[in-house]
């Protein structure tokens, strides 16, 4: 790694259409209990600027111009060190990154998949060794099990008890896709995803079912991204997220991410889809709500949503491309 050198990683947010919700009990970090099918959202983005340190001075991270805690990062960081040094690289002591997300974070946006995406191609760049992009999957896995899926853009899986997400299409798949996202409230949320999921996994006695089921959705839902059938993936999608809020719904003490907002945007949606409207919501842990739609009806659902949720602000995007690390597209299949 060259000292005083900045690397530049450029990524966009994983939205999950079918759940990630939930870890495996093994040894090794941020194994999914769940399967996950997603879409990189291609009109958020986090911009990450990494460059080694001396080791005196250990890690700085700074997110959106604040010095975040270094403990978070500590797994990853370290994943990072030991990956170089098996490559033949020699890790820098300590790294300083300053990471800008274009969209509220921990606010229930997948802000964490971009985030730890970026810092992990970030740092395999500047590290100047020989990596796939497998094994960025995998190492961005250990500091948040979405990130795997954000090292690829485009549509993605990580099966359940998988190490790495893997790649199903580019994001020329689906081009007339268009994901509406509403903002109900940008601030951080009171529980992190990360303790949601753990509370619900302890302490739901809908947990199990959950897990079970799961398989199922994974299945139907790669089904009908690979045949771009929206509502039967819209259907999917309802199924899964309303499943994993039971999860949360029947926690001990509950998590409620809901606001009167989030319910109002839902009924929006089912009263769109009864007059002929493709307008498929989803929710993750977080207040706010996203909705698949396509091209030709993004005006139509986007201003419906509008009446029923004044105050929401919205973003439109498409399918993701694949992160840019200094300014060049990664290669989409990990053949580097
Ligand atoms: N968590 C949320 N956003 C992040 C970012 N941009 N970088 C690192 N961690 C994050």
């Amino acid at each position: 790694m060259l000292k005083d050198e900045w690397v530049t990683a450029e990524t966009s947010p994983s939205l999950a259409l079918v759940k990630y919700w939930g870890k495996q009990q093994r040894a090794a970090r941020n194994i999914p209990a769940t399967g996950s099918v997603a879409v990189g959202l291609s009109d958020l983005s986090t911009l990450t600027y990494l460059r080694p340190l001396p080791a005196d001075e250990g890690d700085r991270i700074q997110l959106g111009g604040r010095l975040q805690n270094p403990e978070r990062f500590a797994p990853v960081l370290r994943a990072l060190q030991e990956f170089v040094r098996k490559q033949g690289g020699s890790p820098p002591p300590a790294v300083e990154v300053n990471s800008e997300n274009s969209f509220p974070t921990a606010a229930g946006l997948a802000s964490s998949s971009s985030g730890l995406a970026a810092l992990v191609l970030a740092y395999l760049h500047a590290s100047r060794i020989p990596y796939t992009l497998r094994d960025a999957a995998k190492l961005a896995r250990i500091g948040s099990g979405s990130a795997s899926r954000s090292v690829f853009g485009g549509f993605t899986i990580l099966p359940a008890g998988s190490e790495a997400a893997e790649p199903l299409f580019d994001k020329d798949h689906w081009p007339e896709l268009r994901i509406l996202i509403l903002v109900m409230q940008s601030g951080p949320k009171r529980v992190s995803s990360r303790d949601a999921m753990e509370l619900a996994r302890e302490t739901s006695p809908y947990y199990p079912a959950w897990c079970a089921d799961s398989l199922q959705q994974v299945a139907q839902g790669r089904d009908a991204l690979g045949r771009r059938l929206l509502p039967e993936l819209g259907a999917v999608m309802r199924r899964s997220y309303l499943r994993m809020f039971a999860t949360m719904f029947s926690a001990d003490p509950p998590v409620i991410y809901w606001l009167p907002e989030s319910v109002a945007a839902i009924h929006a949606c089912a009263s769109l889809r009864e007059h002929g409207y493709d307008a498929w919501e989803t929710m993750d842990a977080g207040a706010q709500v996203k909705v698949l739609t396509t091209e030709e009806q993004v005006g139509r659902v986007r201003s419906g949503l509008t009446e029923a949720v004044p105050g929401a602000l919205i973003y439109t995007s498409r399918p993701a491309g694949p992160p840019l690390v200094n300014g060049t597209p990664v290669a989409p299949r990990g053949e580097e």
